[in-house]
C-alpha cells in the first residue's frame, strides 16, 4: 500500500475511536457528513484550526462551521434567537448551519470566527460523524475537505487526491447522501438571511421562519458569497442546449450526445447528490468546455445553480 493510501479507512468503530484520539491530541481528520466531507479539527484548539487553514491553502478570512451533536451543545457557544431556534428544532440534526452570535465565553478558538463575532453552527445527521463526535467528545470545526477553490469532495477518494497527505485519516464512508453543502442562514435584526443556498430548501426555511432576506451582493457577509469558489479546471458554459464542438454535455433532463447525467428523470435531489461527483468526472476528461444544460431554479435547483454559477465565474474571482 502506498503512503497516501494507507490513511484512508472504512468508518468502523475502530476507525473512528482512532479519529477521535487524532482529533484530541490537535490533529486533522477527514469524515462524512450527509452533505459533503469534512476536514475536522478540534474546534477549541488554536493550532489545531490553524492547521485546517494550512491544509487547504484557505484564505485566512474565511471562518469555518463548527460541528456539534445537538442544539444543547451549541448553546454553550452560541447565542439562540427565537427563529434560530426554531430553525434548529425543525433541521437539526441535518444540513442547515446558523450564523449566531458568540457566546462571551465560548471555549471556541478565535480562528474558527475569523475574526467576527458570529459562529457558524450546524449539528450533522450522518451517524458516522454523530459517532465521531460523541466519541471525541469536542465540537469539531471542519470545512468541505478540499484545497481552496476546489470542488466540495463526496467520496473519500476525493478527499484521498485532494488533501491525501495532509491529513492524518480519512474516514470512508462511501457517497455522502445529499452531495451539496448545508444551507448557511445568518440573522439580521432577528430575521433570517439566507447566506448560501445548500441542501435545505428556501422553501423548507420560509416555512418555518417566515420570509428569507437574501445577503445584499454589496456586504459579503459571508465569504461564501465569494463569485467563484467551486470551480473546476474547464470553463463551464451555462444553460446550454447541446455541446459545440470540443465540449462536453452535462446534462439534466432527456438528452442526447450527454457525457454525464445529472438526472435523466428531472430530479433535483439526484442532481444534487450527482452534481460535484460529475463535474470532477468530467473535468478530468480536460475538454474545452463543459456546458451545462438549464437547471430549473425551484427547490435544490437555487443551490445547484448557485454552485454552477460560482464555478463558471472568472478565476480572478475565485476565493
Ligand atoms: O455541508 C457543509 O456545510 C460542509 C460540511 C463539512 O459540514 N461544510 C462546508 O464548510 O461547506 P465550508 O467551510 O466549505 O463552507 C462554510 C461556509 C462558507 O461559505 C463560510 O464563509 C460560511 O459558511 N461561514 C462560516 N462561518 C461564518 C460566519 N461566522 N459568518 C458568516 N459566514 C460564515
Ligand atoms: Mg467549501
Amino acid at each position: 500500500m502506498s503512503p497516501a493510501a494507507a490513511n484512508l479507512r472504512p468508518a468502523d468503530s475502530d476507525a473512528i475511536e482512532d479519529a477521535a484520539a487524532i482529533l484530541r491530541r490537535g490533529g486533522l481528520v477527514a469524515f462524512p457528513t450527509e452533505t459533503v466531507y469534512g476536514l475536522g479539527a478540534d474546534a477549541t484548539n488554536d493550532s489545531a484550526v490553524a492547521g485546517i487553514f494550512a491544509a487547504k491553502e484557505r484564505p485566512r478570512f474565511n471562518p469555518l462551521i463548527v460541528h456539534v451533536a445537538d442544539m444543547a451543545t451549541a448553546k454553550r457557544f452560541v447565542e439562540f434567537t427565537p427563529a434560530a431556534r426554531w430553525l434548529a428544532e425543525r433541521f437539526w440534526p441535518g444540513a442547515l448551519t446558523l450564523v449566531l452570535p458568540r457566546r462571551a465565553n465560548a471555549q471556541l478558538s478565535l480562528l474558527v470566527s475569523a475574526g467576527l463575532d458570529t459562529v457558524a453552527i450546524r449539528a450533522p445527521d450522518e451517524p458516522i460523524a454523530q459517532k465521531l463526535l460523541a466519541a471525541a467528545d469536542v465540537p469539531i470545526a471542519a470545512p468541505s475537505a478540499n484545497a481552496s477553490g476546489e470542488i466540495s469532495p463526496t467520496t473519500a477518494e476525493h478527499v484521498r487526491k485532494s488533501l491525501g497527505s495532509k491529513v492524518e485519516l480519512i474516514l470512508d464512508g462511501g457517497r455522502t447522501r445529499l452531495g451539496l453543502e448545508s444551507t448557511v442562514v445568518g440573522f439580521d435584526g432577528g430575521k433570517p438571511v439566507l447566506l448560501r443556498p445548500g441542501a435545505v430548501t428556501r422553501v423548507q426555511i420560509e416555512s418555518v421562519a417566515g420570509p428569507l432576506l437574501h445577503a445584499s451582493s454589496d456586504t459579503i457577509s459571508s465569504p461564501g458569497q465569494l463569485a467563484s469558489h467551486y470551480a473546476p479546471n474547464a470553463r463551464l458554459r451555462l444553460n446550454a442546449l447541446a455541446a459545440a464542438p470540443g465540449e462536453m454535455l452535462l446534462a439534466f433532463g432527456p438528452a442526447t450526445g450527454a457525457a454525464r447525467n445529472l438526472s435523466v428523470g428531472g430530479d433535483l435531489n439526484e442532481a444534487a447528490a450527482n452534481l460535484f461527483a460529475m463535474l470532477r468526472e468530467l473535468d478530468a476528461l480536460e475538454p474545452r468546455a463543459i456546458a451545462v444544460m438549464p437547471i430549473p431554479d425551484h427547490g435544490l435547483g437555487e443551490a445547484i445553480n448557485d454552485r454552477l454559477r460560482r464555478a463558471a465565474a472568472p478565476r480572478s474571482l475565485r476565493a
